[in-house]
């Protein structure tokens, strides 16, 4: 009996702080000058009418440092885009970069002063013109923790992907204890689109630069999945009703959907502006190559139920959708017709673990089809609510002894997860 106390305890404690958690996930900006509405120091009435005004060392933009070809620009008729606030975003040209250091010490409303925290940050990138839209548009993020942990990847816009020319697209900043920084550098990446034989040098546009704290630990206890249900993960923007496209990131680092790794581009999309079957946040699995996966730790001799939640996003995404559902090196297959008006239908597998020993197996939800809203945006089935669970009805003979096993490991996961 102890043996379920215990946990138990440790599983409430764990679930008091995440509801805790929940209430500080929306940040004040973190970053100085995040989405460049503060102008260039030395800003002279004249420049003001311009749309692109050359930042130099004597009109650099606060809170960002810069090298190269870099513009400030103000939405209007040649380039437009949306501001969070006003309408200006800066333009990376010719050897272009800007950088500005997060410091954890400059975070104000973490719940506890002392916690490791995940950063996730958001931004939007925009195409000089309609001609850079489709893979010409390409910023590469260099993130320097400290002098041995550096990283880097390209981000480029893709056609189609949303309605908008521009994408807001989000990456894994890092996760900082008290005193940590982290050096984040974006730099311009050149590509050029020959039309009508004439060579149109695109260069990339950035702006809104939102970060987002999540808590660092994981719940085992209900669901043997972390964020199965896709709560935590980058900020959504406030003045956009498209979701933020996830990117397969390069390294183990981490992940912007916070435990999950990303297959092809997913959109990760909220209530305010989708429907989403349970919570705030769910994915939308795109056309073509989509999906989420991770390994999963099972118990010997156990059978487990994975539950999910299928629909569509209520965005006109009309179509036969099938979900590919891997679990080990099996596949199932979930399918779904949808008529674009926010459907979400509840699917279930079991299965039982063949190993003897405490094991991890693949997990993971794909889509391949092709389907596409009214107005040609790549689409395909929303996912939410994965839940695994253990049936501890189907203990065998020896299942005693090894189900008190699994709950002293799930114990102790519980205490690692809680500190
Ligand atoms: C400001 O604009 C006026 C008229 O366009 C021009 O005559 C003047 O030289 C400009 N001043 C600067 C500092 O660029
Ligand atoms: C503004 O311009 C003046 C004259 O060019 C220069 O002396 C000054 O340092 C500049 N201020 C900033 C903050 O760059
Ligand atoms: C600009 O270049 C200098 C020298 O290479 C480098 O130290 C600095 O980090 C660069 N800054 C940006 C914003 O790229
Ligand atoms: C962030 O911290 C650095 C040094 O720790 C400081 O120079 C900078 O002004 C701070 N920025 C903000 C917005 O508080
Ligand atoms: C953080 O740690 C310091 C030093 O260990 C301690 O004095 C402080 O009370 C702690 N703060 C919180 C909010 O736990
Ligand atoms: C986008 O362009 C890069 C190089 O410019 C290329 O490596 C990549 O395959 C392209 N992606 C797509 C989807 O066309
Ligand atoms: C991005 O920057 C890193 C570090 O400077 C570099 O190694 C990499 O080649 C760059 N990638 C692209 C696509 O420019
Ligand atoms: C466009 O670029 C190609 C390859 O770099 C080059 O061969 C061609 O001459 C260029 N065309 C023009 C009009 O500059
Ligand atoms: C999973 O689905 C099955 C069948 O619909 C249901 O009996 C079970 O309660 C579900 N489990 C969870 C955790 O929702
Ligand atoms: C979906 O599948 C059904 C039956 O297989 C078929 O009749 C229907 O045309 C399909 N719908 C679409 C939009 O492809
Ligand atoms: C998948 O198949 C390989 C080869 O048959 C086997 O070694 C491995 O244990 C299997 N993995 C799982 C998770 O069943
Ligand atoms: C992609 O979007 C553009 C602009 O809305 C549209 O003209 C084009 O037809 C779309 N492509 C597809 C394949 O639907």
């Amino acid at each position: 009996m102890e043996q379920v106390v215990w946990p138990m305890l440790l599983f409430f404690t764990c679930m008091m702080i995440i509801s805790y958690a929940q209430d500080f996930l929306q940040n004040p900006d973190f970053l100085q000058n995040p989405d460049f509405e503060i102008p260039p120091f030395n800003i002279t009435a004249n420049s003001t009418t311009s749309q692109f005004i050359l930042l130099t060392e004597a009109n650099s933009i606060p809170g960002w440092s810069f090298n190269g070809t870099v513009s400030y620009v103000t939405s209007g008729a040649n380039l437009s885009f949306p501001g969070s606030s006003g309408g200006h975003a800066l333009q990376l040209g010719e050897n272009g970069a800007i950088k500005q250091t997060f410091s954890r010490a400059n975070t104000t409303n973490t719940a506890n002063a002392n916690e490791t925290y995940e950063y996730v940050v958001s931004f939007n990138l925009i195409p000089q013109s309609e001609d850079c839209a489709n893979n010409r548009t390409t910023v590469n993020v260099t993130l320097r923790e400290n002098l041995f942990r550096n990283r880097s990847m390209a981000f480029s816009l893709r056609r189609n992907l949303t309605r908008n020319l521009w994408e807001s697209h989000a990456f894994f900043l890092a996760k900082l204890g008290v005193n940590d920084s982290v050096d984040i550098q974006i730099s311009s990446v050149k590509a050029t689109n020959t039309k009508d034989g004439n060579n149109v040098t695109c260069w990339p546009v950035v702006d809104a630069f939102n970060v987002k704290t999540n808590p660092s630990w994981r719940r085992y206890m209900d669901n043997a999945l972390a964020n199965g249900n896709f709560e935590v993960g980058p900020g959504f923007m406030k003045n956009s009703s498209e979701g933020i496209l996830l990117d397969k990131e390069q390294d183990r680092f981490g992940s912007a959907l916070q435990d999950w790794d990303i297959y092809g581009i997913v959109k990760y999309i909220d209530s305010n502006n989708y429907k989403v079957p349970q919570g705030k946040a769910a994915i939308e699995l795109l056309s073509g190559k989509s999906g989420v996966h991770k390994n999963l730790y099972i118990e010997p001799k156990y059978t487990y139920t994975l539950n999910f939640t299928m629909g569509d996003a209520n965005n006109s995404c009309v179509g036969n959708f099938t979900v590919y559902v891997q679990v080990g090196n099996n596949t199932h297959n979930f399918t779904m017709t949808s008529n674009g008006t926010g459907s979400a239908f509840e699917r279930f597998l079991t299965f039982k673990s063949q190993f003897r020993l405490l094991t991890t197996i693949p997990i993971g939800l794909y889509s391949f089809n092709e389907t596409r809203t009214g107005t040609g945006v790549l689409c395909g089935p929303v996912i939410d609510n994965v839940i695994i669970r253990r049936d501890s009805d189907e203990r065998n003979s020896d299942g005693r002894k090894i189900g008190s096993h699994g709950i002293l490991i799930l114990a102790c996961l519980l205490i690692w997860a809680c500190l």
